[in-house]
């Protein structure tokens, strides 16, 4: 084996939220495997390169993740860099360990490059931090998703114990998503933020509550969507620091504690 292969994290869409090292690498490979949530930009870095989508999107067509990790395996035996590349950061919710293991045991090199997740591109979005001080300390990210050959857990009660949460995959299930926050103790109340392509010029936010969750169904959202559930995502507050806030005729609470949904309040950015 000569080669070395890179995971590298392509951030959350925007081409321009890449690290450097990450662009450095992509000029410089032989070979890319990219995911399909990766913009054509940051695709198009690897000039050289030979590039092969092997990209899963729910209900599209998918590479199996063994087939994808030998190929990796295979390419580092034909190839000085090999570009693995993965939306967001590679190792959060993205498969990466499952890829580092078929390397070990290949005695392949690696490295992993990290990125930029969605969580957080998502919180820059709606300009609303993650850990808003004096509210949250803790922060829980989780996916509901259950993938082939993986037991499900109880993810919910994550949540529960922590100040605020961001849901990966999980507007598909937001009905099952908002039973179960509210069966594992979480107040109804709780202000949500869904931010769909957060980081692109297509970015959508709907603010809702946890009771409200499921009428994301009837918003048709295709594009990567991250649920962020918190006390500190009321979209007051979002709106204010909006310069082209789009307000949907939202009626806002004074306290998210005594109502049962603030209605929604979509901001356009
Ligand atoms: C397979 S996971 C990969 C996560 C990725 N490794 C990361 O760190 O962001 C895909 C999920 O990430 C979220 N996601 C990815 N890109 C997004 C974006 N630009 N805006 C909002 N959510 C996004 C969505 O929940 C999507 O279903």
């Amino acid at each position: 084996m000569s080669g070395i292969v890179y995971l590298v994290g392509a951030g959350p869409g925007a081409p321009d939220l890449l690290t450097l090292r990450a662009a450095r690498l992509l000029e410089r490979a032989d070979i890319v495997f990219y995911d399909a949530l990766v913009h054509p930009e940051t695709i198009a870095l690897a000039a050289n390169a030979r590039r092969i989508a092997v990209g899963k999107r729910c209900g599209k067509h998918s590479t199996a993740q063994q087939f994808i990790n030998k190929r990796l395996v295979d390419a580092a035996a034909a190839h000085s860099i090999v570009v693995r590349l993965k939306g967001g950061d590679p190792m959060l919710f993205g498969r990466a360990q499952e890829e580092i293991a078929a390397l070990e045991a290949a005695g392949v090199r690696y490295e992993v490059v990290p990125g930029i997740t969605a969580a957080l591109a998502a919180s820059a979005q709606i300009g609303i931090s993650l850990t808003q001080r004096g509210v949250v300390r803790t922060v829980s990210l989780v996916t509901p998703r259950v993938g082939e050959g993986e037991a499900a857990n109880d993810w919910a009660r994550s949540i529960v114990a922590a100040d605020a949460g961001a849901i990966y995959m999980g507007v598909g299930q937001a009905d099952a998503i908002a039973a179960a926050l509210i069966a594992a103790g979480k107040a109804a109340a709780t202000p949500v933020a869904v931010v769909e392509n957060a980081s692109l010029p297509n970015a959508r936010v709907i603010y809702l509550t946890i009771a409200g969750l499921p009428r994301i169904a009837d918003d048709g959202l295709p594009g990567p969507a991250v649920i962020l559930i918190g006390a500190q995502f009321h979209a007051h507050q979002a709106a204010a620091a909006s310069a082209n806030a789009l307000v949907d005729g939202a009626t806002e609470p004074d306290d998210c504690r005594e109502s049962t949904d603030p209605g929604r309040v979509r901001i356009g950015r």
